[in-house]
């Protein structure tokens, strides 16, 4: 990896374009959960995630068989229930029902999107907030906007912003600039943005579909998180020198050439805007790996935090950084 992060230079000798690298970063983080998966096992606890993957769509079946050899890797049970795509909303949720009332299972996560028979709502309501490790439960929610940190912050933002710390962002203060206000990146990016606290307290600016002149949005960030779903939303003439950025997208284009016959791009066109930031991620391995390293944190915390209600210990464990 480190022959392609040349870095250029900038017009006051800063260096420009330096690469976020998330594989490393999502590595440590894994690396250190192992050993206190390891400690947690002496105790006798195992944390295990279920994830329940409905229909055959195949980014989603990707991204559940990483996540259920992340957890093998970290000595954590990994159990995947794979439901066919015809699967109706009440059997999905007797699954979630016995996921709930089994004490093997401290995190479930329902991969998103369902088919249209299903309403995601419905479903992710009847999760157990505390085994809600992908942060979508209402109260979930609803404690990262208060601030209450003994809930789950969903995965992606979450790993963005251990990104932001990791790679030693200053984010007191600083305007960051957000494209993209779903449920599961913007609006919680957003939430854990502002939060007084490490790799927050920032100035920040939701845009999306409606957004008036996005440039002039944009070329105020001084760091700037694109999740927009949309290939190379964000070109150079888009952005400040010196801005870090965060490319959330990944989008499949079409591309004969590749071995698949599609290649993966993020929201932002790399290799234009890569001269004239500070710091970038890139696409693949840049936020992707964050994700699942924060999907395998909040599930050990969901096991801490159990262990520490069935001993009676009232200090649970918060969220903190990596
Ligand atoms: N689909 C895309 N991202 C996610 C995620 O973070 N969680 C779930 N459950 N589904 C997703």
């Amino acid at each position: 990896m480190h022959a392609d992060i040349a870095t250029s230079h900038g017009s006051e000798g800063e260096e420009l374009g330096r690469i976020i690298d998330g594989s490393a970063i999502a590595r440590r983080i894994r690396d250190k959960l192992a050993v206190e998966v390891a400690g947690l096992a002496r105790e006798g606890i195992v944390p295990g995630l279920a994830v329940i993957l409905v229909g055959e769509d195949p980014a989603g079946a990707v991204y559940v068989a990483s996540k259920e050899r992340a957890c093998i890797e970290a000595g954590m049970n990994g159990i995947t229930i794979r439901l066919p795509a015809t699967t109706t909303q009440a059997e999905l949720l007797t699954h979630v029902r016995a996921l709930n009332d089994d004490s093997a299972v401290h995190g479930i996560l329902v991969q998103m999107p369902l088919p249209k028979q299903i309403d995601p709502d419905t479903v992710i309501r009847a999760i157990d907030p505390m085994k809600d490790v992908d942060g979508f439960h209402p109260i979930n929610v609803g404690k990262l906007l208060i601030g209450e940190e003994d809930g789950f912050a969903p995965c992606t933002p979450a790993g963005v912003q251990e990104l932001l710390i990791q790679s030693g962002v200053n984010t007191l203060g600083k305007d960051i600039v957000l494209i993209g206000r779903s449920n599961i990146v913007g609006k919680p990016m957003a939430a854990l943005l502002l939060q007084d606290h490490l790799g927050a307290n920032a100035t920040v600016t939701i845009c999306h579909r409606y957004t008036r002149d996005l440039p002039s949005h944009t070329r105020r960030a001084d760091i700037l998180i694109a999740a927009a779903g949309r290939p190379k939303l964000v070109t150079a003439d888009m952005v400040k020198p010196g801005v870090v950025i965060i490319d959330v997208g990944i989008n499949r284009v079409s591309d004969p050439s590749a071995p698949k016959g599609y290649r993966l791009v993020g929201d932002v066109d790399f290799d234009n805007v890569r001269p004239l930031a500070s710091q970038i991620t890139p696409v693949p391995k840049g936020v992707g790996p964050m994700t699942i390293a924060m999907l395998l944190k909040n599930t050990v915390r969901a096991a801490t935090m159990r262990a520490a209600r069935s001993a009676g210990r009232s200090a649970a464990a918060t969220r903190q950084p990596a």
